[in-house]
Order: structure tokens, then sequence, then C-alpha cells
């Protein structure tokens, strides 16, 4: 590698570091809504394949079940720099002004997601439906009770 390349290669990395602050200060409302509702119906799309397996409207599969939790897991850190400030309207969205005069519970819901969602990780890990019931329970129960406070009808 020559010394051009480890230049570029660090730009990037530090691009890619800063990049997380610089999109919650500077988009727009409308963008920073439609970036969440996207991160929120992507941890949707994972969570329907795991729901289908615990309810037995599926047979278990080990490896999608692991591939679902991890991939939510990730998400599951990514929705939330898109409360930015001031993006309680700008676009449709069915997030409620309360979010922004109480983010510390709005965090503390967010925080019992990510809290959830490794614990599913390790549980798919096991592999077996057994497993994954409990800790899958949590993670959907950490979804509805943010949606019971946060999102409107
Ligand atoms: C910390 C609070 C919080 C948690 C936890 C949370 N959500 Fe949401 N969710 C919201 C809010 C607020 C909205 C409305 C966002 C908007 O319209 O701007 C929303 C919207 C959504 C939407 C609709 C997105 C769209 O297209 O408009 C889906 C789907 C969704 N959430 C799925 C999930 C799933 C699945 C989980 C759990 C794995 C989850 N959410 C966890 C707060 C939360």
């Amino acid at each position: 590698m020559n010394k051009k390349t480890i230049h570029a290669l660090a730009g990037l990395a530090l691009a890619c570091s800063l990049a997380p602050v610089a999109a919650a200060q500077d988009v727009k409302p409308e963008v920073a809504i439609r970036y969440r509702q996207a991160i929120l119906r992507a941890q949707l799309w994972n969570v329907l394949p795991m729901a289908a397996m615990v309810k037995g409207d599926k047979p278990f599969n080990k490896e999608q079940f692991l591939l679902r939790a991890t991939y939510l897991d990730q998400l599951a850190a990514m929705a939330w720099e898109g409360f930015t400030p001031g993006s309680d309207q700008g676009a449709p969205t069915r997030a409620k002004p309360e979010i922004w005069k109480d983010m510390a519970k709005f965090t503390q819901h967010a925080n019992a997601l990510q809290a959830a969602t490794p614990k599913l990780v390790a549980a798919a890990r096991v592999g077996t439906l057994e497993a994954v019931k409990g800790p899958f329970g949590e993670v959907t129960k950490a979804c509805d009770s943010c949606h019971d406070d946060f999102r409107s009808k």
C-alpha cells in the first residue's frame, strides 16, 4: 500500500467517523424523517420472518433466524439519530412531538431495544426455537412500548 492510498483510507475513515454527527446537525427535517422511517421499516423487514418462525407459521431455520437477528441488532442502533431537532414536522410523520419534549424517555426506549437485540443474537447462536422465544418477546415488547408512548396511530 503506498502513501497516497494510506492517506485516502485515513481520510475515508475520518469522513465515516464524522458522518453521523454531520448528518444529525445539517440535514433538512424531511431528509431526517425519511431516513429514520426507512431504518424502522428495515427493522420490521427483519422482525417479520422471525415472528413467523416464533409463531410457528414458518419452520424454524437457525441460519435465517441468526441472520435476521444480526441485521436487527445493527439497525437497532441506527434510527435514533434521525430524530433531529425540529424534525417533528417537515414530511408526513407519525412521530409524536412529545419525543422532543422528553428526549430522555425516548432514549430510554431506544436503549431498551438496543439492550434486547444483542440477547436475541446470543440466543439465535444457541440455535433453537426454545432459546429465541423469550428474547424475541423482549425485542417486540421494546418496539411496542416505544410506539405506545411516542408513535401516533
Ligand atoms: C425508541 C422508540 C422506538 C422504538 C424502540 C421502535 N420504534 Fe418504530 N417507530 C418509532 C417512531 C417515533 C415512529 C414514527 C417515525 C416517523 O414517522 O417519523 C416509528 C415508526 C415505525 C415504523 C413505520 C415507519 C414508516 O414507514 O413510517 C415501523 C415499521 C417501525 N417503527 C417498526 C419498529 C420495529 C419493528 C421496532 C422494534 C424492532 C421499532 N419500530 C422500535 C419509535 C420507535
